[in-house]
């Protein structure tokens, strides 16, 4: 049966699996995705959706995927390759590792991007650039930052830079030291920024009604896909990130429980997140529903007109920065893992590979506020949203419910008794939904979407 180590290298406990999961899940998709969604999509209704398809489809499929990931130890392609034979299943299940590591690619092309921005404005805000700043001097140093090719090429290559560097470092040395200590730095921040939203703003109670309060008129499928895509995306769910991890995870500690614990933890940081935002954007008289520009032109206001507005705004960028690093190192993961076992090369020279391949995948996106801003791929959209759209509407979605349907329905029981001893009410209630409830959740949104 299954080896008991990955070659990559093992997490030291189960302790530091959490820290690593939960460093990939929290990320871009709490701090800067979550709450220009929840405000494009009038708040409360989104959130409640976000919510249920976090613990009727997320939490299932993080457990599926770390059940595959410890049952192959080796990068999501092979892991799935050795899992298809092992059950006898049609060799189209390995489809589950590829599409994911394209989707993971092209995630990460877009998602070096967003972070370079966030890098930048670290220095930004604590120029002193902001205090007192208008929304026509954020909206203009917005643009003319996003719009200057150069500046944003060289923070995108800065982050992937670092991303390739813990990564080539190796499970013990690079991804579990970086999660020991970005991970706590993290988390104590963002404590400090809500503390700061709570006793500054005078409008917390605005931002809570906000976001947890139903406002049905703004119900519709297409918001429903993408709450959904945003749980997927949110989670690191459907692409193999979490396989990757789950194959360096110990075999003594529980899967269903340690899901629940990641999936609570990045819920928690998602809803902070808003909880620092809103108030800050409602107690200036700003908009809601900016879109993308939330974290980089609306909140830059808000931070102007505060007291203490600089150093918090440093804090907020450095914490976004933390978040997106933990977030990086698991995209190339996948890829990195695959490289080196295919093709024998060292990690380094894997990881410097794979990120600088992103690297130049991204220059699209990079492009897409300045050289490219007028050249659109689909249905209008430029190439970086036409990457965000594809990668987390579509091919996350698609590729949880291929591995809902494996872990549920193919993969060899053996497998599965062997992985997750006992059998309790929390197993026959994952069982149920991975079978039945997530591939059809998934499906009924995409058909309501797209008819
Ligand atoms: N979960 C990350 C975030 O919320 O920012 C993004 C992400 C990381 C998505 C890893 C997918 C992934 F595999």
């Amino acid at each position: 049966m299954a080896v008991s180590e990955s070659v990559h290298g093992m997490w030291s406990s189960r302790l530091m699996f959490i820290l690593a999961a939960a460093g990939s899940a929290v990320g871009l998709g709490n701090i800067w995705r979550f709450p220009y969604l929840a405000g494009e999509n009038g708040g409360g209704i989104f959130v409640l959706v976000y919510l249920g398809c976090i613990f009727v489809i997320g939490i299932p499929i993080m457990s599926a995927e770390i059940l595959l990931g410890r049952s192959g130890r080796q990068s999501p392609i092979n892991t799935m390759r050795e899992l298809t034979a092992m059950s006898g299943a049609n060799p189209f299940w390995q489809i589950v590792g590829w599409m994911g590591a394209i989707a993971g690619f092209m995630i990460l092309s877009f998602y070096a991007v967003i972070a370079g921005w966030a890098i930048s404005y670290i220095f930004q805000m604590g120029s002193g650039a902001f205090t007192g700043a208008d929304a026509e001097f954020a909206n203009s140093a917005f643009t003319s930052f996003t719009g200057n090719v150069w500046s944003v090429v060289g923070w995108h290559g800065l982050f992937m830079v670092m991303t390739i560097v813990i990564a080539a470092r190796g499970v013990g040395k690079g991804l579990e030291i970086a999660v020991k200590y970005l991970m706590p730095a993290l988390f104590v921040l963002l404590v400090v920024l809500v503390i700061y939203a709570a006793a500054t703003t005078g409008h917390f109670m605005e931002g809570v009604s906000f976001l947890f309060s139903l406002n049905t008129e703004k119900f519709s499928w297409g918001a429903v896909l993408t709450a959904m895509g945003q749980a997927f995306f949110t989670l690191s769910l459907g692409m193999g990130a979490i396989m990757a991890y789950g194959a360096y995870m110990p075999k003594d500690a529980s899967i269903l429980g340690t899901a629940t614990t990641i999936a609570l933890l990045d819920t928690g940081v998602a809803l902070m997140s808003g909880l620092v935002i809103f108030p800050l954007v409602f107690a200036n008289g700003l908009e809601s529903s900016a879109g993308p520009g939330l974290m980089f032109i609306t909140l830059p206001i808000a931070f102007g007109q505060m007291e203490g507005g600089e150093i918090f705004g440093v804090i907020f960028f450095l914490l976004v920065t933390f978040a997106a690093i933990t977030s990086s190192i698991s995209l190339v993961e996948p890829a990195v893992a695959w490289i080196v076992e295919k093709a024998k090369i060292s990690r380094a020279m894997g990881a410097v590979t794979v990120g600088g391949f992103a690297w130049l995948v991204g220059l699209g996106s990079a492009f897409s506020t300045n050289i490219w801003a007028d050249v659109t791929i689909v249905g209008g959209m430029t190439f970086f949203y036409t990457m965000d759209y594809v990668s987390n509407n579509i091919m996350l979605p698609v590729g949880g419910v291929l591995i809902a349907l494996f872990a549920g329905w193919i993969l060899d029981k053996k497998i599965i008794e062997d992985q997750m001893p006992g059998r309790t009410t929390m197993f026959s209630l994952w069982r149920f939904l991975i079978r039945f409830v997530a591939p059809a959740a998934v499906s009924l949104v995409f058909v309501m979407t797209f008819i």
